[in-house]
C-alpha cells in the first residue's frame, strides 16, 4: 500500500488515545511507509465529553465492533482497555475480519492473547502490543524481536508507575501509603479504583506478557503469584532503608528446567542498583541473556505522549508490512509454560517482627531461625517511642521459601512476638 494512505479506526479516546489523536495531528506527514496514517473513524464510551482535541469532523462509531469491522478502515486501534467486554468483542471482530489490530491493553493480551493470536494469524492480521508494557519504552519490540537471537533467562523490574510514585512518595514524605494513595487519586494520578495498580494485577498482566515473549510460552497469568504494595508499611520503608535497601514492586520472571516463576511482589533492591534509583512514576526493566548478558531499560511506563508513540510505532510496523508470529513462536505451536511451585524457589528475605523489649526475645528468635536452618545475614532493633513493643528487622541468606514460611509460623507463635511477622522478599537482581 505504499503512497496510498492507511485509514486508521480508533476506539477508545482517554490518555492514550488522545495522545494517539494529538500524534497523528502534529505529524501530518508520518507515513513510515510512504502512505500517510489518516483517522476515518473514532469510537468511544461519550462522544460529548471534553477533549483536548475536536472530534467533531471525524466519523464517529457508537459501537467499537462497527468500527472494527467498518470498511472505512485498514487498522483497528484498541484503547478501550480491559480483559473482556467491548475491547474483546471489538479486536477479535476487527481480526475476524482480517484487519490488522494494534492495541495497549495488557489485560486483554495476559488473558486472552494465545486465542487472539491463533485468531490473528489463521487471518494473516497483525495483533501489534507495544504499548501494553512499559508505555513508551520499547520493551515488547526488545524482547519479541532484538532478542530473538539470545536464550533470555530471567527478567525483572518495576512495570506499574503508580505503584513506583506511591512508594517514592511514602520515602520520601514520611507518610503512610494511604495517605499518599488518596493525594495521588486527587491529582488524577492514580485510577479511582486503584486496584488494577496498587494490588499488583496491573504489572502482572505485563510480566505475563513478557514472559510468554522471552521464553515462547503463551500467556499464563493465571499462573502468576501476585502480592500488591497495600501492606507496605512507612517503617517497613524506613527499616529496609537503614539496611541499605530500598522497597519497589518488582515483577519478575524465570526461567529454570522445572518451568517457568512469574511473580509480583514487594521486594528490596540495594540503595546504589538501578532499580531502587528508579523513582517516581518511571519504569524499569532487567533483561537476561545467555548470550547478551544483563541488558537494562528505563523510561515512562505511561502517560499519553510516550504511550501514544507505543503505539504509533505499532501502526508503522503495520504500515511497512512487517509480519512475523504474534508471541515468539506461531500461535499453533504455543502452549502455556509449566508454573513452577514458589514454595519451592529459593531467595533472600527481610523480615519484620513486632515484640516485647524484654530480655531473651532476641534468642528466642534467632534460635527459631537457627533451629530452621535460616541463616541470618544482618540484624537491627531500632528504639522507636511505642509502649505496644519494639520492631526487629533482619535480612536473610539465601533460603528456600517453604522452610522460612514454616519458621515465621513458628516465630508468631512465641510468647513475646505481638504481631504478625512480615516478609518481604530481597529481589534476585
Ligand atoms: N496504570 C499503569 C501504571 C499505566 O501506573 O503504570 C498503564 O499500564
Amino acid at each position: 500500500m505504499a503512497g496510498q494512505d492507511w485509514r486508521i479506526g480508533v476506539a477508545g479516546l482517554g490518555t492514550v488515545g488522545a495522545g494517539l489523536l494529538t500524534f497523528l495531528a502534529d505529524r501530518p506527514g508520518f507515513a513510515p511507509a510512504g502512505g500517510r496514517a489518516v483517522v476515518t473513524g473514532v469510537s468511544a464510551r461519550s462522544r460529548s465529553r471534553p477533549r483536548p482535541f475536536d472530534i467533531s469532523g471525524l466519523p464517529w462509531f457508537d459501537d467499537p465492533v462497527a468500527l472494527a469491522t467498518s470498511p472505512q478502515i485498514d487498522v483497528f486501534v484498541e484503547l478501550i482497555g480491559g480483559s473482556d467486554g467491548p475491547a474483546k468483542a471489538a479486536v477479535e471482530a476487527a481480526l475476524s475480519a482480517g484487519k490488522p489490530v494494534v492495541t495497549a491493553n495488557k489485560a486483554l493480551i495476559a488473558e486472552h492473547g494465545a486465542e487472539l493470536a491463533a485468531l490473528a494469524e489463521s487471518k494473516g492480521a497483525p495483533l501489534l502490543f507495544e504499548a501494553a508494557v512499559m508505555g513508551g519504552v520499547p520493551a515488547v519490540k526488545m524482547v519479541r524481536e532484538a532478542l530473538v537471537g539470545d536464550d533470555i533467562k530471567s527478567i525483572a523490574g518495576i512495570l506499574n508507575g503508580t505503584c513506583n510514585y506511591i512508594l517514592t512518595e511514602m520515602e520520601a514524605t514520611g507518610r503512610s501509603f494511604a495517605d499518599v494513595l488518596g493525594e495521588a487519586q486527587r491529582l488524577g494520578y492514580a485510577e479511582a479504583d486503584p486496584t488494577m495498580d496498587v494490588g499488583g494485577f496491573d504489572a502482572a498482566h505485563k510480566i505475563s506478557i513478557l514472559a510468554a515473549l522471552a521464553f515462547g510460552c503463551a500467556p499464563n497469568y493465571a499462573a502468576a503469584e501476585i502480592e500488591g504494595i497495600e501492606q507496605v508499611e512507612l517503617l517497613d520503608i524506613q527499616l529496609a532503608r537503614d539496611l541499605g535497601y530500598r522497597i519497589k514492586l518488582v515483577a519478575s520472571a524465570d526461567r529454570s528446567p522445572d518451568g517457568v516463576l512469574v511473580r509480583v511482589h514487594p521486594s528490596l533492591a540495594p540503595l546504589a542498583h538501578p532499580l531502587a534509583q528508579a523513582g517516581g512514576a518511571l519504569n524499569a526493566l532487567f533483561i537476561e541473556g545467555a548470550r547478551v548478558g544483563r541488558i537494562f531499560l528505563q523510561g515512562p511506563g505511561a502517560g499519553a505522549g510516550p504511550t501514544a508513540a507505543a503505539v504509533a510505532a505499532d501502526i508503522a510496523d503495520v504500515m511497512t508490512g512487517a509480519v512475523r508470529p504474534v508471541f515468539q513462536a506461531p500461535a499453533a505451536s504455543l502452549s502455556p509454560f509449566t508454573p513452577v511451585d514458589p514454595s519451592k524457589s529459593v531467595g533472600r528475605a527481610f523480615l519484620r517482627f513486632l515484640v516485647k523489649d524484654e530480655p531473651g526475645v532476641i534468642a528466642a528468635v534467632s534460635e527459631t531461625l537457627a533451629e530452621a536452618g535460616v541463616s541470618i545475614e544482618s540484624f537491627l532493633q531500632k528504639p522507636v517511642d511505642n509502649a505496644d513493643g519494639v520492631p526487629i528487622v533482619l535480612t536473610t541468606h539465601a533460603v528456600a521459601e517453604s522452610v522460612l514460611k514454616a519458621a515465621i509460623e513458628r516465630i508468631a507463635g512465641l510468647p513475646a512476638v505481638l504481631d504478625r511477622p512480615r516478609l518481604l522478599r530481597i529481589a534476585r537482581i
